[in-house]
């Protein structure tokens, strides 16, 4: 995807865990955008399904799929109903989260993982109002701390919070986990 941003370095540490992860499931890519973090992921050799309800973002993600003949499925929903996710429970070798927060999703997150499935959840944090750039809702922002919190019920293999590198920082909360 020349035109789109890189896939965020959290996948990119843990592309390994997700090669691995194919075995037991697809890998879901919720609020997916454009998609450069399913791409990414399914050229590690995972069948994705990314979810999205922006319409022409899934159609990019189709597109950029289709051109480089990955095995990826654009799904149109809204993660942000009572229905929860639009997959079977114990079903996925691994869910992708990146700049996405509707926190009642947090357990079915954990009920979709297959045993030994794999989660990365990257999202900004409250230290980004101070930047004063990008999300400010304190409805979209971690508290410190919260990530972990969310999923404690996950074996947690990597946390990070703090400014990232890109130019201009951005406050962000990483974790890398994995269901029991
Ligand atoms: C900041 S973008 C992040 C896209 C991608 N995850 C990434 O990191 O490049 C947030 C995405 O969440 C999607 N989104 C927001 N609310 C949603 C909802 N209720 N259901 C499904 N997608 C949603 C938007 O359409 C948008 O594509």
């Amino acid at each position: 995807m020349s035109d789109s941003p890189p896939p965020s370095p959290l996948l990119q540490n843990h592309a390994d865990r997700l090669r691995k992860a194919a075995a037991l499931g697809p890998t879901l890519d919720l609020a997916c955008g454009r998609g450069r973090n399913a791409i990414a992921a399914a050229t590690t050799g995972a069948r994705v399904i990314g979810i999205d309800r922006n319409l022409s973002a899934l159609a990019t993600l189709r597109h950029a799929a289709e051109a480089r003949r990955l095995p990826v499925d654009p799904v149109r929903a809204d993660l942000e109903t009572s229905w929860g996710i639009p997959v079977r429970a114990g079903s996925c070798g691994a869910i992708l989260v990146f700049r996405f927060l509707f926190r009642p999703l947090a357990g079915p997150i954990c009920e979709a993982l297959a045993r030994g499935g794999i989660l990365l959840y990257e999202t900004f944090t409250t230290a980004q109002r101070r930047l004063g750039t990008g999300p400010q809702n304190p409805a979209f922002l971690l508290a410190p701390g919260e990530l972990r919190e969310l999923f404690g019920g996950l074996e947690i293999l990597d946390y990070w919070e703090g400014l990232s590198d890109a130019d201009p920082p951005q406050a962000l909360a990483r974790l890398a986990a994995r269901r029991p």
